[in-house]
């Protein structure tokens, strides 16, 4: 059985724990710390490693006997030769506590089956996409926006995008940057993905909930796009529970119905989590 060393053991030697069964242990190549509350991390990708862009996965760390796992939803698009996430900090968090500290060269431990509803898969065909984050629920659309199927299926792209304040939204601009900068994707995405971010607590041009923004029609006159149709649009919503709660009863008010992978609809929800 492989052993991996745990993090940062300051006494001695790093204690060595057994890589659980099913699990991957993979080595970080990057870290970036975008505030107090937000980080996003890369790690080597296994040869034999799988998933359809959208999805999560369990993580942990090799610091205990039998680790603590969180469900993390991947940030790449299944292309990419590395599995990048974008993760709360959670002061006392189980994971988080731990995994915020990690640095390139350190050990983080993956599972190996990934799953989720937030795929191409669980939506019927349809002209728009809508992906609708908060906070860190931006990560699986990162990997859905950096996909080429979704430009495939849809013609046009709109990720929005939620935060208590601006430099909450850095992923999301950088993100935009990386699709346009892409050969690949930013020769199918241009024109096609749009971004529309916009803070609830620290005052900027653009403010409000998502929900408010819709509500009120300010997100369609912003993009000068036409009002959300199920005739026409697809949604997936990822963020807070409460966040899905109030978006999911608004597209339902819309005529949107919810899809799964077993039967495909119009809109697909899934939680950003947290721990
Ligand atoms: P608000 O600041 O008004 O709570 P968090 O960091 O707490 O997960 O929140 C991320 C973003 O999601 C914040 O801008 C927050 O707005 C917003 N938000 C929280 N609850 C809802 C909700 N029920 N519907 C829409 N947006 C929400």
């Amino acid at each position: 059985m492989q052993n991996v060393s745990a993090l940062r053991v300051d006494a001695g030697a790093p204690a060595q724990f057994p890589v659980p069964a099913n699990c991957y242990a993979e080595t970080v190549v990057s870290v970036k710390h975008y505030t107090d509350r937000l980080f996003s991390f890369r790690i080597t990708r296994p040869q034999a490693f799988r998933f359809r862009s959208g999805e999560f996965v369990m993580i942990g760390l090799p610091n205990a006997e039998k680790p603590v796992f969180r469900a993390y939803s991947i940030a790449s698009p299944s292309w990419d030769d590395e599995i990048e996430f974008f993760s709360i900090k959670v002061l006392d968090g189980p994971l988080t506590s731990h995994l915020q500290k990690i640095q390139p060269g350190d050990t983080v431990l993956m599972r190996q089956k990934s799953t989720g509803t937030l795929v191409l898969d669980a939506l019927m065909p349809g002209k728009r996409l809508f992906l609708i984050s908060t906070g860190t629920g931006i990560a699986p659309f990162a990997s859905v926006a950096r996909d080429p199927e979704t430009y495939e299926k849809f013609e046009q792209v709109i990720l929005t995008h939620t935060c208590r304040d601006h430099l909450e939204l850095a992923y999301g601009e950088e993100l935009l940057a990386r699709v346009n900068d892409d050969p690949l994707i930013g020769e199918m995405a241009a024109g096609r993905l749009s971004l529309y971010s916009s803070t609830t607590r620290e005052i900027t041009p653009r403010m409000g909930r998502i929900t408010r923004l819709i509500e009120s029609g300010k997100l369609y006159a912003d993009l000068g796009v036409a009002p959300l149709d199920p005739t026409t649009d697809r949604v997936m919503i990822c963020g807070s529970m409460h966040m899905l709660k109030d978006v999911k009863e608004l597209v339902e008010s819309l005529g949107f119905t919810e899809g799964s992978n077993a039967k495909p609809a119009e809109f697909v929800v899934e939680r950003a989590f947290v721990g």
